[in-house]
C-alpha cells in the first residue's frame, strides 16, 4: 500500500490493520484530534513503519484468535523501538500474548455496552469518570498481562485495558472508535497527546496548504484536465487544483442529460462565474439519449454509458493542447480497499469517470489522503457553495438508472420534475442531511387512476429515501407519514404523467440503494 510520502510525518500515527472492522474509524477519531493517522496492513516490515517516523501505533482489532496457528503477529522489534503502541482489542490480545502475558478463549462472550470500572487514571484514563460504559466485541481475552504491565480498567468478568507506562505500551479490549463508547475520543486523545506527544497541527487549512504544495510539486507548469461531474468529490478537487495551479487547469463538466434538475446550471454558475475556472461545457444530452435508444437492461445501459463518457472526455482532452494531467476524486478508503476487495459484481459501479488509457495522462488525485467528511470540510473552506459540498452521492449514470427500462427524453423529464419535488420536500422537512440518499425512480409500470371524474393510465413513482454510514448497508428511512404525504400529493398534482406514488421499504441488503 502506498503512503503519504510528503507529509509532514511529524504527527504521524500508524493503525496495523489486523483485519479489523472497525479499521478506518480508527483513523478518523485520530483525525478527529488533529493527528494524521494512515493505516497500513500488518505485515508491512518493522524498517518501513519505523522509517516513517510516526509518533506513535494503534494495533487495531480483529477477527483471529492470537494463539491459533496463521494469526496475525508483528515484529516483536517493534515493541523494543520506543515507539508507543495503543493495541485495541485483538490489538491487546497480540500485546498480552507476545509480551510474556497469558490469553485464553473466555468462557463467556462479551458483547454491546458493557460496564467497566477504571482502576489507574494516571495514564489514558486521564480525567475520565472512574465508572465508564464501554462498547466490547471479544471472546478471547487478556487472563494475565505481561510483566511491567498493570491492569487499568477491569469489566465484571474480564480485563479491560493495561498499561506498561515505562515502554508507553497500552492495551484496551473495548472499542473507543465506536460512537457506543461515547467517551472514547478522550482515550486516544490521552495516548496522542500525552503519551505520544503529539501537536494536533491536522486542520482543514494545514491539509488544504499541503495539498496544493504537492500538486503544485506535481505538476510544475503542465497542464491538467479535471472531469467535473458536480458530485462532492470531482468540485473539491477542482476547487482545490484552481486554487494551486489557476489557468494551468481545465474542467470538462460532462453534460450527459441525466443530472438533476437544474444541477448543470449550478455547477456552470460556481465554477465559471464565481471562481473563474476554464470550463469546458460539453453538452452531450442527445449523444447518450442516441445511444441508449431501445436499451432496458440496466447492466448494458451502465455499459453504454460509461463507454459514451470515455469517448467524449477522450474528444474534449484532445482539444486541450498539451494536457498532461488528469485530476481525479479518488478517496482515502478506495486506496485501502483498492486491491483487497472481491466482492461480486452486482452493478458496475463507478464506471465513469475513469480514465481513457489512450489518453496517457498522468493521474494526480490530491484529495486520496482524505475521507468523506474531510473533503467536505475541504470544500467549505475553498469556498464551495452549501449545496455542492452536501450534495447526496449521485451515480455516474445518473437519472439513466432510476428510469427502469428505456431511457427517453420524456421520461427524464417526467423523473426529473418528480424528483425536484422530492428534495424540495425533504429539505424544507429539515431531513436532507440527516439521510444519505433521498430520490426518485420511475417505474416501467402504468396503472389506472381516477383525476376528475376522469380515467387516467399513468406512471408509478418510487421515493427511495436512505441512511446509512457508509454505502455498504443501508436502512429505508422512516420518514414521517406527513412528509410522504406532501410528496405524494405534489407529485401527482404537478407533475404530468404521475397518478401513482410508492414508498420503497426495502433495506440493503438484501436490496440495493439504485434500482439498476
Ligand atoms: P447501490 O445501489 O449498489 O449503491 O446500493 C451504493 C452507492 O453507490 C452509488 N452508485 C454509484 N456511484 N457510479 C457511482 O459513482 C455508479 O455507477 C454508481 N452506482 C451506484 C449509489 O448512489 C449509492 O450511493
Amino acid at each position: 500500500m502506498d503512503t503519504m510520502k510528503d507529509v509532514d510525518t511529524r504527527d504521524l500515527i500508524i493503525v496495523l490493520d489486523f483485519g479489523a472492522q472497525y479499521n478506518q474509524l480508527i483513523a478518523r477519531r485520530i483525525r478527529e484530534c488533529r493527528v494524521y493517522s494512515e493505516i497500513l496492513p500488518s505485515g508491512t516490515p518493522t524498517a518501513e513503519i519505523i522509517a516513517r517516523g510516526p509518533k506513535g501505533i494503534v494495533f487495531s482489532g480483529g477477527p483471529s484468535s492470537v494463539y491459533e496457528e496463521g494469526a496475525p503477529l508483528c515484529d516483536p522489534a517493534l515493541f523494543k523501538a520506543g515507539i508507543p503502541i495503543l493495541g485495541i482489542c485483538y490489538g491487546m490480545q497480540l500485546m498480552g500474548k507476545m509480551l510474556g502475558g497469558e490469553v485464553r478463549a473466555g468462557t463467556t462472550k462479551e458483547y454491546g455496552k458493557t460496564e467497566l470500572t477504571v482502576l489507574d487514571q494516571g495514564d489514558i484514563f486521564q480525567g475520565l469518570n472512574p465508572r465508564l460504559i464501554a462498547w466490547m466485541s471479544h471472546g478471547d481475552r487478556v487472563e494475565q498481562a505481561p510483566p511491567g504491565f498493570t491492569v487499568t480498567a477491569r469489566t465484571e468478568s474480564a480485563m479491560a485495558a493495561m498499561s506498561d507506562r515505562k515502554r508507553k505500551l497500552f492495551g484496551v479490549q473495548f472499542h473507543p472508535e465506536v460512537v457506543h463508547t461515547p467517551w472514547g475520543t478522550e482515550v486516544f486523545r490521552n495516548f496522542l497527546y500525552e503519551q505520544c506527544g503529539c501537536q494536533g497541527t491536522w486542520t482543514t487549512e494545514s491539509v488544504v496548504a499541503q495539498a496544493m504544495a504537492q500538486v503544485q510539486e506535481q505538476v510544475g507548469k503542465g497542464r491538467v484536465i479535471c472531469a467535473l461531474s458536480g458530485g462532492v468529490d470531482s468540485s473539491v478537487v477542482a476547487a482545490l487544483m484552481h486554487r494551486a495551479i489557476g489557468k494551468q487547469l481545465t474542467c470538462v463538466f460532462m453534460d450527459h442529460g441525466f443530472m438533476r434538475k437544474d444541477e448543470a446550471t449550478q455547477v456552470v454558475k460556481a465554477f465559471r462565474e464565481h471562481f473563474h475556472v476554464n470550463l469546458v461545457h460539453a453538452k452531450v444530452q442527445d449523444r447518450f439519449l442516441t445511444a441508449l435508444r431501445g436499451v432496458a437492461d440496466p447492466e448494458e445501459k451502465r455499459r453504454i454509458i460509461g463507454q459514451e463518457y470515455a469517448a467524449v472526455l477522450e474528444e474534449e482532452a484532445s482539444k486541450i493542447k498539451e494536457a498532461e494531467f488528469l485530476a481525479q476524486g479518488t478517496l482515502y478508503p478506495d486506496v485501502i480497499e483498492s486491491g483487497t476487495k472481491q466482492a461480486a459484481r452486482i452493478k458496475t459501479h463507478h464506471n465513469v469517470g475513469g480514465l481513457p488509457e489512450t489518453l496517457r495522462l498522468k493521474l494526480v488525485e490530491p484529495v486520496r489522503y482524505l475521507f468523506k467528511d474531510e473533503v467536505r470540510a475541504v470544500g467549505e473552506e475553498l469556498g464551495l457553495p452549501d449545496e455542492i459540498v452536501w450534495r447526496h452521492p449521485f451515480p455516474g449514470p445518473g437519472l439513466a438508472i432510476r428510469i427502469l427500462g428505456e431511457v427517453t427524453e420524456e421520461r427524464l423529464e417526467t423523473l426529473r420534475e418528480a424528483d425536484a419535488v422530492i428534495i424540495e420536500e425533504i429539505r424544507s422537512a429539515g431531513l436532507y442531511r440527516r439521510l444519505f440518499q433521498v430520490f426518485g425512480v420511475l417505474a416501467p409500470v402504468k396503472s389506472v387512476g381516477v383525476m376528475g371524474d376522469q380515467r387516467t393510465y399513468a406512471n408509478t413513482l418510487i421515493v427511495r429515501a436512505v441512511t446509512s454510514d457508509d454505502a455498504m448497508t443501508a436502512d429505508w428511512a422512516h420518514l414521517p407519514y406527513e412528509v410522504l404525504g406532501r410528496i405524494s400529493t405534489r407529485i401527482i398534482n404537478e407533475v404530468p404523467g404521475v397518478n401513482r406514488v410508492a414508498y420503497d421499504i426495502s433495506s440493503k441488503p438484501p436490496a440495493t440503494i439504485e434500482w439498476e
